[in-house]
């Protein structure tokens, strides 16, 4: 397809998504409020597919570049090339195609086993290795917050078959609309500008205004990284909703911010992370160097990550859960407090049973480090809603 008609395309779709009603409840925190205003408003205004490619690889518009003259490129490259292969998938154990854009902006590019690599592209085949590690066997994907969609591109690459449906912010789905529209020209594209049913699609592009038109719904797969956690909470609360009510969806991979506040996501929200019980976390990776956000930004604040998957309604029953938390309180009693195995133990135990001298145990601890999950468990506790996240803390995690 010519760029002019896929620019002409993809500003059509965001007049139609523009023009709908904005849920109150899902605005963007003021992070992205800000960021679409000084980013968005002018990539949209002026550039080519070419251009837009160039731009979104080389801007921190969703996804923080690292460039190749930075002193820190060829360590953070070699960091995600030991990540990959110590996860069993060497950059080599994927097809020969398996590269960069030959658009991505160069001053991002390096060449590794014959590919153009950049460090945005090795943290997005970081999610596609874990899809693949532990869902195997994939066909539908829901990816929430999915950023220009580096991530869908690769999955795509990888996994030919899957159907993509992408839900973002209209500004970002222009963006990622476009990308995706450049990088395979011979896929079906759907994207939703009204109310009704999510149609199929190699791409399926979902406005934030029609969210809830996922409801009924299924998804093999739905996957968060870094965004849930820089929304507000009535954002964060009303996805989760969606993922854990409204449509069926057998894995979750949630790869989000815990711990000490950042004054950044000033109005985003307290927690990501409170989530029912009928889930059974598969991989929790938070401090231990398997964490592969934190190979790609070894400088920042360690990320949780997240492997779930959804325990089936037909196999629920009081002794299953009784089962989960009896092994949960086990792994606590041997696990130093405050440790990466005392968290992920509290998490599921509060998850299941939302006790309230385990709540109090687990407050303990993350109040005087000035946690941003303080007021949500604190909300558990005296049954308020929390709003957000917590004035930042002098101490980190
Ligand atoms: C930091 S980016 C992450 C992009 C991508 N998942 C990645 O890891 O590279 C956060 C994403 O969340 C999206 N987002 C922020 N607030 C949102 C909201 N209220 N509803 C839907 N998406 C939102 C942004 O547009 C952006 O795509």
């Amino acid at each position: 397809m010519a760029s002019q008609s896929i620019v002409a395309e993809a500003r059509e779709h965001l007049a139609a998504w523009r023009k709908l009603p904005f849920p109150l409840e899902i605005m963007p925190a003021k992070i992205w409020a800000d960021l679409i205003a000084e980013n968005h408003e002018n990539i949209i205004q002026t550039l080519s597919p070419e251009a837009l490619v160039e731009r979104v690889t080389s801007d921190n518009i969703t996804t923080g570049p690292a460039f190749v003259d930075e002193p820190r490129f060829k360590g953070i490259i070699s960091g995600q090339l030991e990540w990959l292969k110590g996860f069993g998938r060497p950059l080599s154990s994927f097809p020969a195609y398996v590269q960069d854009s030959e658009l991505a902006s160069p001053r991002v590019i390096t060449t590794e086993d014959g590919r153009r690599v950049s460090a945005a592209f090795l943290y997005h085949l970081g999610t596609v290795a874990t899809l693949g590690a532990f869902v195997g066997k994939f066909e539908t994907v829901l990816e929430l917050g999915s950023g220009y969609g580096g991530m869908a591109r690769l999955l795509k690459l990888v996994h030919p078959g899957v159907h993509i449906t992408m839900c973002d912010l209209p500004e970002t789905l222009y963006l990622c609309y476009i990308y995706l529209r450049r990088h395979f020209p011979n896929c079906t594209f759907a994207a939703m500008t009204e109310r009704g049913t999510v149609p199929t699609a190699d791409f399926v592009f979902v406005p934030a205004p029609l969210a809830s038109s996922l409801a009924g719904s299924a998804f093999d797969v739905a996957v968060n990284t870094c965004s849930l956690s820089e929304m507000t909470q009535s954002a964060c609360d009303y996805y989760l909703r969606i993922i854990e009510n409204d449509i069926k969806v057998d894995y979750f991979h949630h790869l989000n911010r815990i711990g000490s506040p950042e004054p950044l996501l000033a109005n985003a929200c307290a927690t990501s992370f409170g989530l029912d019980r009928h889930w059974d976390v598969l991989d929790f990776k938070w401090h231990d160097p398997g964490n592969y956000f934190n190979a790609y930004f070894p400088n920042y604040g360690y990320l949780l990550n997240l492997m779930l998957r959804r325990i089936p309604d037909k196999i629920r029953s009081p002794e299953l859960y009784a089962g989960m938390t009896s092994r949960a309180r086990s792994l606590l009693g041997a696990a130093s407090p405050g440790s990466d195995e005392w968290h992920a133990a509290m998490l599921d135990i509060i998850r299941i049973e939302r006790r309230s001298a385990d709540i109090e145990a687990y407050l303990k601890v993350i109040r005087p480090l000035g946690w941003r999950e303080t007021p949500y468990y604190e909300s558990l506790l005296n049954g308020t809603k929390p709003t957000k996240q917590s004035a930042p803390a002098s101490r980190g995690l």
